[in-house]
Protein backbone atom coordinates (compact mmCIF):
# COMPACT_ATOMS: atom_id res chain seq x y z
CA UNK A 1 0.00 0.00 0.00
CA UNK A 2 2.58 2.65 0.94
CA UNK A 3 4.54 1.06 -2.25
CA UNK A 4 1.56 2.49 -3.91
CA UNK A 5 1.33 5.60 -2.67
CA UNK A 6 4.96 6.47 -3.93
CA UNK A 7 4.23 4.98 -7.42
CA UNK A 8 1.29 7.69 -7.47
CA UNK A 9 3.48 10.91 -6.02
CA UNK A 10 6.10 9.84 -8.05
CA UNK A 11 3.92 9.60 -11.68
CA UNK A 12 2.20 12.97 -10.77
CA UNK A 13 5.57 14.66 -9.79
CA UNK A 14 6.77 12.86 -13.38
CA UNK A 15 3.31 14.48 -14.86
CA UNK A 16 4.01 17.85 -13.78
CA UNK A 17 7.56 18.21 -15.07
CA UNK A 18 6.33 16.67 -18.44
CA UNK A 19 3.11 19.00 -18.73
CA UNK A 20 5.43 21.95 -18.54
CA UNK A 21 7.44 21.14 -21.75
CA UNK A 22 4.25 20.35 -23.97
CA UNK A 23 4.50 23.10 -26.56
CA UNK A 24 2.47 22.12 -29.48
CA UNK A 25 -0.61 19.95 -29.83
CA UNK A 26 1.49 16.75 -30.97
CA UNK A 27 3.25 16.34 -27.75
CA UNK A 28 0.41 17.08 -25.59
CA UNK A 29 -1.04 14.54 -27.44
CA UNK A 30 2.15 12.43 -26.45
CA UNK A 31 2.23 12.89 -22.89
CA UNK A 32 -2.15 11.62 -22.91
CA UNK A 33 -0.99 8.69 -24.54
CA UNK A 34 1.91 7.91 -21.71
CA UNK A 35 -0.37 8.83 -18.84
CA UNK A 36 -3.94 7.89 -19.63
CA UNK A 37 -3.06 5.35 -22.90
CA UNK A 38 -5.91 2.64 -22.71
CA UNK A 39 -3.84 0.13 -22.74
CA UNK A 40 -0.24 1.42 -21.66
CA UNK A 41 -1.00 4.61 -19.54
CA UNK A 42 0.90 4.97 -16.52
CA UNK A 43 -2.12 5.64 -14.56
CA UNK A 44 -3.95 2.49 -16.25
CA UNK A 45 -1.54 0.02 -15.13
CA UNK A 46 -1.94 1.68 -11.95
CA UNK A 47 -5.35 0.11 -11.68
CA UNK A 48 -4.29 -2.55 -12.79
CA UNK A 49 -1.82 -3.17 -9.97
CA UNK A 50 -5.07 -2.21 -7.68
CA UNK A 51 -6.17 -6.24 -8.13
CA UNK A 52 -3.01 -7.05 -6.52
CA UNK A 53 -3.80 -4.84 -3.34
CA UNK A 54 -4.85 -6.42 -0.13
CA UNK A 55 -8.87 -5.94 0.44
CA UNK A 56 -8.48 -3.62 3.61
CA UNK A 57 -6.27 -1.06 1.65
CA UNK A 58 -7.90 -0.89 -1.56
CA UNK A 59 -10.73 1.66 -1.30
CA UNK A 60 -8.27 4.30 -0.04
CA UNK A 61 -5.76 3.46 -3.13
CA UNK A 62 -8.35 3.14 -5.45
CA UNK A 63 -9.15 6.88 -4.30
CA UNK A 64 -5.65 7.91 -4.62
CA UNK A 65 -5.09 6.38 -8.48
CA UNK A 66 -8.74 8.15 -9.22
CA UNK A 67 -7.08 11.58 -7.68
CA UNK A 68 -4.22 11.23 -9.55
CA UNK A 69 -6.59 10.23 -13.37
CA UNK A 70 -8.66 13.45 -12.32
CA UNK A 71 -6.03 15.81 -11.92
CA UNK A 72 -3.91 14.54 -15.00
CA UNK A 73 -7.21 14.94 -17.11
CA UNK A 74 -8.04 18.32 -15.84
CA UNK A 75 -4.42 19.89 -16.81
CA UNK A 76 -4.01 17.91 -20.14
CA UNK A 77 -7.51 19.59 -20.78
CA UNK A 78 -6.15 23.13 -19.54
CA UNK A 79 -2.85 22.60 -22.01
CA UNK A 80 -5.11 21.75 -25.06
CA UNK A 81 -7.10 25.30 -24.05
CA UNK A 82 -4.45 27.44 -23.95
CA UNK A 83 -2.62 25.68 -27.48
CA UNK A 84 -5.95 26.59 -29.20
CA UNK A 85 -6.30 30.30 -27.86
CA UNK A 86 -1.90 30.50 -28.56
CA UNK A 87 -0.28 31.58 -32.00
CA UNK A 88 0.14 28.78 -33.83
CA UNK A 89 3.42 27.07 -33.76
CA UNK A 90 5.31 26.18 -37.03
CA UNK A 91 4.99 22.60 -36.43
CA UNK A 92 1.85 23.02 -35.00
CA UNK A 93 -1.49 20.93 -36.14
CA UNK A 94 -4.34 20.68 -34.20
CA UNK A 95 -4.27 24.42 -32.99
CA UNK A 96 -3.49 25.75 -36.20
CA UNK A 97 -6.56 24.51 -37.80
CA UNK A 98 -8.46 26.25 -34.63
CA UNK A 99 -7.25 29.61 -35.95
CA UNK A 100 -8.10 30.80 -39.42
CA UNK A 101 -6.10 34.12 -39.96
CA UNK A 102 -7.49 34.70 -42.97
CA UNK A 103 -11.07 35.61 -40.75
CA UNK A 104 -11.66 39.79 -40.33
CA UNK A 105 -11.02 40.69 -36.81
CA UNK A 106 -13.44 41.73 -34.68
CA UNK A 107 -14.30 45.24 -34.36
CA UNK A 108 -14.19 46.98 -30.60
CA UNK A 109 -16.89 49.63 -30.19
CA UNK A 110 -16.46 52.79 -28.09
CA UNK A 111 -19.48 55.29 -27.38
CA UNK A 112 -19.61 58.29 -29.03
CA UNK A 113 -21.89 61.57 -29.67
CA UNK A 114 -25.32 60.48 -31.36
CA UNK A 115 -25.77 62.08 -35.07
CA UNK A 116 -27.97 64.89 -33.85
CA UNK A 117 -25.68 65.87 -30.84
CA UNK A 118 -23.06 65.79 -33.70
CA UNK A 119 -24.56 68.41 -35.95
CA UNK A 120 -26.06 70.57 -33.03
CA UNK A 121 -22.26 71.12 -32.25
CA UNK A 122 -21.69 71.91 -35.70
CA UNK A 123 -23.80 74.68 -36.42
CA UNK A 124 -22.86 75.47 -32.71
CA UNK A 125 -19.53 76.03 -34.08
CA UNK A 126 -20.20 78.08 -36.91
CA UNK A 127 -22.15 80.74 -34.15
CA UNK A 128 -19.63 80.39 -31.09
CA UNK A 129 -16.56 81.27 -34.19
CA UNK A 130 -18.86 84.54 -34.31
CA UNK A 131 -19.41 85.60 -31.02
CA UNK A 132 -22.09 84.49 -29.91
CA UNK A 133 -22.84 82.57 -27.08
CA UNK A 134 -25.41 79.57 -25.91
CA UNK A 135 -28.13 79.62 -23.52
CA UNK A 136 -30.56 76.97 -22.63
CA UNK A 137 -34.06 77.48 -20.95
CA UNK A 138 -36.85 74.68 -19.38
CA UNK A 139 -38.82 72.22 -21.72
CA UNK A 140 -41.67 73.19 -19.20
CA UNK A 141 -43.25 76.61 -20.06
CA UNK A 142 -46.11 78.85 -19.36
CA UNK A 143 -48.37 79.81 -21.52
CA UNK A 144 -47.16 83.55 -20.92
CA UNK A 145 -43.35 82.43 -22.21
CA UNK A 146 -44.50 80.14 -25.10
CA UNK A 147 -47.14 82.26 -26.31
CA UNK A 148 -48.20 85.18 -24.90
CA UNK A 149 -44.59 87.34 -24.44
CA UNK A 150 -44.49 86.68 -27.49
CA UNK A 151 -47.22 88.43 -28.66
CA UNK A 152 -49.47 85.50 -29.32
CA UNK A 153 -52.60 87.05 -27.97
CA UNK A 154 -54.76 84.95 -25.63
CA UNK A 155 -57.38 82.89 -28.62
CA UNK A 156 -55.06 84.27 -31.34
CA UNK A 157 -55.62 81.98 -34.25
CA UNK A 158 -51.56 82.03 -34.99
CA UNK A 159 -51.30 79.48 -31.97
CA UNK A 160 -52.98 76.51 -33.62
CA UNK A 161 -50.01 76.53 -36.05
CA UNK A 162 -48.33 74.92 -32.73
CA UNK A 163 -50.31 72.17 -32.00
CA UNK A 164 -49.24 72.14 -28.30
CA UNK A 165 -49.28 69.80 -25.38
CA UNK A 166 -50.28 71.04 -22.11
CA UNK A 167 -50.18 69.94 -18.60
CA UNK A 168 -52.41 71.97 -17.24
CA UNK A 169 -54.23 75.46 -18.45
CA UNK A 170 -51.42 77.54 -17.91
CA UNK A 171 -48.25 74.83 -18.31
CA UNK A 172 -47.32 73.19 -21.46
CA UNK A 173 -44.39 71.36 -23.37
CA UNK A 174 -42.60 74.17 -25.14
CA UNK A 175 -43.37 74.34 -29.16
CA UNK A 176 -40.29 76.26 -30.09
CA UNK A 177 -36.82 77.49 -28.55
CA UNK A 178 -38.09 81.16 -28.71
CA UNK A 179 -39.79 81.30 -25.24
CA UNK A 180 -36.13 80.85 -24.26
CA UNK A 181 -35.68 84.64 -26.02
CA UNK A 182 -37.97 86.06 -23.40
CA UNK A 183 -36.27 84.47 -20.19
CA UNK A 184 -33.07 85.76 -21.60
CA UNK A 185 -34.03 89.06 -22.66
CA UNK A 186 -35.36 89.86 -19.02
CA UNK A 187 -32.29 89.10 -17.30
CA UNK A 188 -29.43 90.31 -20.12
CA UNK A 189 -29.55 93.96 -21.06
CA UNK A 190 -27.95 94.33 -24.75
CA UNK A 191 -26.42 93.76 -26.67
CA UNK A 192 -27.24 89.94 -26.76
CA UNK A 193 -25.80 87.75 -29.36
CA UNK A 194 -27.15 83.80 -28.58
CA UNK A 195 -27.79 80.72 -29.52
CA UNK A 196 -30.31 78.34 -27.86
CA UNK A 197 -30.65 74.86 -28.75
CA UNK A 198 -32.98 72.20 -27.25
CA UNK A 199 -35.51 69.98 -27.10
CA UNK A 200 -39.39 71.00 -28.44
CA UNK A 201 -42.43 69.59 -28.77
CA UNK A 202 -46.03 69.35 -30.29
CA UNK A 203 -48.98 67.45 -31.17
CA UNK A 204 -47.84 64.68 -33.94
CA UNK A 205 -48.52 61.68 -35.18
CA UNK A 206 -45.04 60.40 -36.35
CA UNK A 207 -44.38 60.17 -40.12
CA UNK A 208 -41.45 60.24 -41.68
CA UNK A 209 -40.73 64.08 -41.17
CA UNK A 210 -42.82 64.44 -38.00
CA UNK A 211 -42.52 63.47 -34.81
CA UNK A 212 -44.11 64.63 -31.09
CA UNK A 213 -40.03 65.86 -29.94
CA UNK A 214 -37.92 67.26 -31.99
CA UNK A 215 -35.02 70.14 -31.96
CA UNK A 216 -34.27 73.47 -32.48
CA UNK A 217 -31.76 76.01 -32.76
CA UNK A 218 -32.99 79.35 -31.99
CA UNK A 219 -30.69 82.85 -32.77
CA UNK A 220 -31.26 86.12 -31.27
CA UNK A 221 -29.51 89.19 -31.59
CA UNK A 222 -30.21 92.38 -29.97
CA UNK A 223 -28.43 95.84 -30.54
CA UNK A 224 -28.31 99.20 -31.19
CA UNK A 225 -28.65 99.32 -35.04
CA UNK A 226 -29.33 95.82 -35.43
CA UNK A 227 -30.72 95.48 -39.22
CA UNK A 228 -32.41 93.01 -41.39
CA UNK A 229 -28.81 93.15 -43.61
CA UNK A 230 -27.33 91.76 -40.58
CA UNK A 231 -29.64 89.02 -40.13
CA UNK A 232 -29.47 88.05 -43.89
CA UNK A 233 -25.60 88.19 -43.89
CA UNK A 234 -25.20 86.32 -40.54
CA UNK A 235 -27.82 83.56 -41.92
CA UNK A 236 -26.32 83.00 -45.37
CA UNK A 237 -22.89 83.01 -43.93
CA UNK A 238 -24.08 80.12 -41.17
CA UNK A 239 -25.81 78.27 -44.19
CA UNK A 240 -22.78 78.72 -46.64
CA UNK A 241 -20.18 77.18 -43.71
CA UNK A 242 -22.76 74.38 -43.55
CA UNK A 243 -23.51 73.35 -46.89
CA UNK A 244 -20.71 75.07 -48.86
CA UNK A 245 -19.59 78.52 -50.81
CA UNK A 246 -21.90 77.34 -54.14
CA UNK A 247 -25.44 76.28 -51.82
CA UNK A 248 -28.12 78.41 -53.32
CA UNK A 249 -30.15 80.23 -50.61
CA UNK A 250 -33.32 82.36 -50.93
CA UNK A 251 -35.45 84.48 -48.05
CA UNK A 252 -39.67 84.29 -48.73
CA UNK A 253 -41.86 86.25 -46.68
CA UNK A 254 -43.67 84.90 -43.74
CA UNK A 255 -45.27 85.67 -40.92
CA UNK A 256 -44.49 85.05 -37.13
CA UNK A 257 -46.35 87.01 -34.48
CA UNK A 258 -43.06 88.02 -32.64
CA UNK A 259 -41.55 88.90 -35.97
CA UNK A 260 -42.12 91.84 -38.36
CA UNK A 261 -40.94 91.83 -41.17
CA UNK A 262 -40.40 88.14 -40.71
CA UNK A 263 -38.95 85.63 -43.38
CA UNK A 264 -38.33 81.85 -43.79
CA UNK A 265 -35.02 80.43 -45.80
CA UNK A 266 -35.43 77.88 -48.11
CA UNK A 267 -31.99 75.97 -49.59
CA UNK A 268 -31.57 74.63 -53.01
CA UNK A 269 -32.35 71.07 -52.59
CA UNK A 270 -29.10 69.11 -52.55
CA UNK A 271 -30.95 65.75 -52.83
CA UNK A 272 -32.17 66.32 -56.50
CA UNK A 273 -31.01 69.64 -57.51
CA UNK A 274 -33.91 70.77 -58.29
CA UNK A 275 -34.34 67.96 -61.19
CA UNK A 276 -36.76 65.88 -59.80
CA UNK A 277 -40.36 66.54 -60.14
CA UNK A 278 -41.21 63.65 -57.90
CA UNK A 279 -38.19 64.04 -54.94
CA UNK A 280 -39.36 63.20 -51.83
CA UNK A 281 -37.37 65.26 -50.07
CA UNK A 282 -38.13 68.35 -51.74
CA UNK A 283 -41.74 67.78 -53.02
CA UNK A 284 -40.38 68.53 -56.75
CA UNK A 285 -39.75 72.36 -55.85
CA UNK A 286 -36.02 72.66 -55.94
CA UNK A 287 -36.37 74.25 -52.46
CA UNK A 288 -35.90 72.95 -49.11
CA UNK A 289 -37.14 75.32 -45.91
CA UNK A 290 -34.87 75.06 -43.36
CA UNK A 291 -35.68 78.20 -40.61
CA UNK A 292 -38.23 80.72 -39.63
CA UNK A 293 -36.50 84.83 -39.17
CA UNK A 294 -37.41 88.12 -38.77
CA UNK A 295 -36.79 91.39 -36.82
CA UNK A 296 -37.38 90.78 -33.46
CA UNK A 297 -41.49 92.42 -33.50
CA UNK A 298 -41.37 96.10 -31.06
CA UNK A 299 -43.68 94.72 -28.65
CA UNK A 300 -42.03 91.77 -27.63
CA UNK A 301 -38.79 94.27 -26.93
CA UNK A 302 -41.79 96.18 -24.81
CA UNK A 303 -42.37 92.77 -22.97
CA UNK A 304 -38.95 92.19 -21.64
CA UNK A 305 -38.38 96.66 -20.86
CA UNK A 306 -36.04 96.95 -23.87
CA UNK A 307 -36.75 100.30 -25.33
CA UNK A 308 -37.52 99.74 -29.22
CA UNK A 309 -36.67 103.12 -29.74
CA UNK A 310 -33.02 102.65 -28.62
CA UNK A 311 -32.63 98.64 -29.53
CA UNK A 312 -33.53 96.52 -32.81
CA UNK A 313 -33.09 92.91 -32.82
CA UNK A 314 -33.34 89.86 -35.35
CA UNK A 315 -34.23 86.32 -34.43
CA UNK A 316 -34.08 82.88 -36.23
CA UNK A 317 -35.56 79.35 -35.17
CA UNK A 318 -33.76 75.97 -37.12
CA UNK A 319 -34.93 72.52 -36.85
CA UNK A 320 -31.95 70.90 -36.51
CA UNK A 321 -33.62 67.34 -36.88
CA UNK A 322 -35.00 68.36 -40.45
CA UNK A 323 -32.11 70.09 -41.54
CA UNK A 324 -29.90 67.24 -40.68
CA UNK A 325 -32.12 64.72 -42.45
CA UNK A 326 -31.67 67.03 -45.55
CA UNK A 327 -27.66 67.34 -45.06
CA UNK A 328 -27.00 63.44 -44.61
CA UNK A 329 -29.52 62.85 -47.34
CA UNK A 330 -32.28 60.84 -44.85
CA UNK A 331 -36.03 60.22 -45.19
CA UNK A 332 -36.99 58.95 -42.24
CA UNK A 333 -36.90 61.10 -39.19
CA UNK A 334 -37.83 58.42 -36.83
CA UNK A 335 -34.24 56.74 -37.58
CA UNK A 336 -32.94 59.28 -35.31
CA UNK A 337 -34.52 58.52 -32.00
CA UNK A 338 -34.55 54.77 -32.78
CA UNK A 339 -31.02 53.93 -31.37
CA UNK A 340 -30.59 51.14 -33.91
CA UNK A 341 -26.81 50.99 -33.57
CA UNK A 342 -26.88 50.18 -37.36
CA UNK A 343 -27.89 53.39 -38.31
CA UNK A 344 -25.91 55.12 -35.50
CA UNK A 345 -22.76 53.66 -36.39
CA UNK A 346 -22.65 55.56 -39.63
CA UNK A 347 -22.03 58.50 -37.94
CA UNK A 348 -19.59 59.37 -35.14
CA UNK A 349 -18.85 55.79 -34.26
CA UNK A 350 -15.39 54.82 -34.55
N1 LIG B 1 -40.35 79.54 -33.40
C1 LIG B 1 -40.63 79.37 -34.81
C2 LIG B 1 -41.14 77.96 -35.06
O1 LIG B 1 -41.02 77.13 -34.23
C3 LIG B 1 -39.38 79.61 -35.62
C4 LIG B 1 -38.91 81.01 -35.57
C5 LIG B 1 -39.33 81.93 -36.51
C6 LIG B 1 -38.07 81.44 -34.60
C7 LIG B 1 -38.92 83.23 -36.52
C8 LIG B 1 -37.62 82.75 -34.56
C9 LIG B 1 -38.05 83.64 -35.54
O2 LIG B 1 -36.79 83.22 -33.64
O3 LIG B 1 -37.61 84.92 -35.52
O4 LIG B 1 -41.69 77.73 -36.11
Amino acid sequence: MADLKDRVEGLRKAFEAEALKVGDAKSLEELRTAFLGRKKGHVTLLFEDLKTVPAEGKREAGRLINELKESVTVRLDAIEGQLSLAWPSVSGTSAEAKLDLTLPGRKKYVGAAHPLVLFQQEIENVFLGMGFTIEEGPEIETDYYNFEALNFPPHHPARDSWDTLYIKDDLLLRTHTSPVQIRVMEKKKPPIRIIIPGRVFRRETPDPTHLPMFMQIEGLVVDEGATFAHLKGTLEYFIRALFGEKIKVRFRPSFFPFTEPSAEVDIECIVCGGQDKSCRVCSGTGWKEILGSGMVDPQVLKNVNIDPEKYSGWAFGLGIDRTAMFAYGITEMRHFYENDLRFIRQFGAK
